[in-house]
């Protein structure tokens, strides 16, 4: 074994997902396994899943984490190493990791902290004897837990922040500093004030040894005002320990010739059904190309650009099926789609991961249009099922697409449709070469061929963290 690793994160497949981040850090510890790195991930012990742990051994504990004991348990879950933060003050609550039903907590910054410290506490000393060499903290959640290190020792531990999404960065009020236990030497814009505010996204990007985004993309974007959000500064200083690793997609259940029988690169006949199948359940009928859109309803995602695209696409044969959820406005924008096209648009308001593996089935085509995309996992789910995306080039989707152009066509290489800037023109534009696309029955295979022999694992990805804690602990 090389060593091992403590993931610290708020969510986690297949225990609690709100989006990408919970993909990854549930994939990762299988994948670094196969690069002879252990690695564990600790969590918030939410009300769902206090049940599960209620037998495990506790491993850490505290008397009073901020008003209450917190103990952490740890126990497998599917083959993964899980350490539960126990802290019912804390975190047995009603609804998901960071609401409940009358919103956000009003001790959100807390209930963070107590994870972060929790995490740094089991890297300074161990837990039951099991001590990592790598504290591996996932966006703003996990933010303060490297700070923690810096300000209240280290050990032997090396950090190392994960940067999934910079539009969240965790502030909370200047007032909090003592109470959070961070020391007011820290509060100074070179650490962790910002604005007249504490961040805790910022506190890990000054404390870490090393951060990550997931993908070079967003790397390289994170350092720009357009996207860095106001961080771009902090992340340009430390350009020399900032590096972009592609996330991968768990190959193993996204899985089309599994799920869907006669389905590989040369027998469609499998993905044809699927796509009857669907305009079936959904009652469509569409001459050209099906559309999918998988997805949360925000503005980073460019889903407002839809009702302004969507009649063009339908009048030239195309069709879409949404499924997501999230702004109400954009919710009801999308129904009134559906409305107002009916037989070629339908939308599902929810959260459905079992119709999401039929719609990457059957659809024909995934859209991406986001203003931002610190990596994606949909584009990439779209790849390994033939179902051609079409991206905005921003992030992981300019990393993973290549987008059809008379030089990517010449040279046999293209996997999908990219455009630019993200506006209703160019997302326009790229539908229209779409259809065209899916005009030429040769073309269109060849594309999807492509798409389907695109790597989209673990395996490159799952090296390049194993060398980055390999360059951390010799
Ligand atoms: P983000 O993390 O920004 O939401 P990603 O593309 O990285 O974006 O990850 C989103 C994940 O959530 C993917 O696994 C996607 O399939 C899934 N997802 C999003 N919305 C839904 C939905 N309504 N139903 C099922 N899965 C969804
Ligand atoms: C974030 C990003 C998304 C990324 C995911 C996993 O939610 O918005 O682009 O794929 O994290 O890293």
């Amino acid at each position: 074994m090389r060593g091992r690793v403590l993931s610290v994160a708020s969510e986690c497949v297949p225990l609690v997902k709100t989006g990408g981040l919970a993909d990854v850090v549930g994939a990762l510890p299988g994948a670094l396994a196969g690069q002879g790195w252990e690695m564990r991930v600790l969590m918030p012990a939410y009300r769902s899943l206090r049940r599960l742990a209620a037998g495990w051994p506790v491993v850490w504990e505290e008397a009073d984490l901020w008003g209450g004991p917190g103990r952490v348990l740890a126990g497998e879950v599917q083959g993964l190493s899980l350490m539960l933060l126990d802290a019912p003050h804390l975190y047995d609550r009603e609804g998901g990791p960071y609401a409940g039903p009358l919103g956000e907590h009003a001790d959100t910054a807390v209930r963070f902290a107590a994870l972060s410290w929790a995490g740094a506490a089991i890297a300074r000393a161990g837990a039951a004897g099991w001590v990592p060499e790598i504290l591996h903290a996932h966006d703003w959640q996990a933010g303060l837990a490297p700070a923690y290190l810096a300000y209240h020792g280290a050990g032997a531990a090396k950090s190392v922040l994960t940067v999934h999404n910079i539009a969240f960065q965790g502030l909370a009020p200047a007032h909090l500093l003592g109470h959070l236990r961070l020391p007011s030497a820290a509060f100074h814009p070179d650490a962790l004030e910002y604005f007249g505010k504490l961040s805790a996204l910022k506190a890990g990007l000054i404390t870490a040894d090393r951060i990550t985004t997931v993908s070079p993309g967003y790397a390289a974007e994170l350092m720009r005002p357009a996207f860095g959000m106001g961080l771009e500064g902090v992340i340009a200083a430390r350009a020399g320990v900032v590096s972009g690793i592609l996330n991968g997609v768990d190959t193993s259940v996204w899985d089309p010739a599994r799920e869907t029988p006669g389905f590989s690169a040369k027998a469609m006949a499998g993905k044809a059904k699927a796509r009857a199948a669907l305009c079936d359940t959904f009652g469509l009928e569409v001459p050209g190309p099906l559309a999918i859109i998988v997805s949360r309803l925000t503005e980073q995602k460019g889903v407002d650009l839809l009702p302004l695209v969507t009649p063009g696409f339908v009048e030239k044969g195309g069709g879409l099926i949404v499924l997501g959820s999230g702004e109400p406005a954009l919710e009801a924008a999308m129904q009134g789609l559906a409305a107002r096209f009916p037989g070629r648009v339908a939308v599902r308001i929810g959260y459905d991961e079992a119709l999401s593996h039929q719609l990457f089935a059957g659809a024909d085509a995934v859209l991406v249009p986001s203003r931002f995309e610190p990596c994606g996992l949909t584009q990439m789910y779209g790849l390994r099922y033939g179902t051609l995306p079409v991206v905005s080039l921003v992030g992981g989707l300019a990393d993973t697409v290549i987008g059809a152009s008379p030089a990517t066509l010449a040279a046999g290489v293209a996997t999908g449709v990219t455009f630019q800037p993200v506006d209703a023109l160019a997302l326009g534009q790229a539908l229209d070469r779409l259809v065209a696309l899916h005009a030429q029955p040769k073309l269109w295979s060849k594309l999807r061929a492509n798409a389907m022999a695109h790597p989209v694992g673990w395996e490159v990805s799952a090296a390049a963290y194993a060398s980055l804690y390999d360059g951390l602990i010799r």
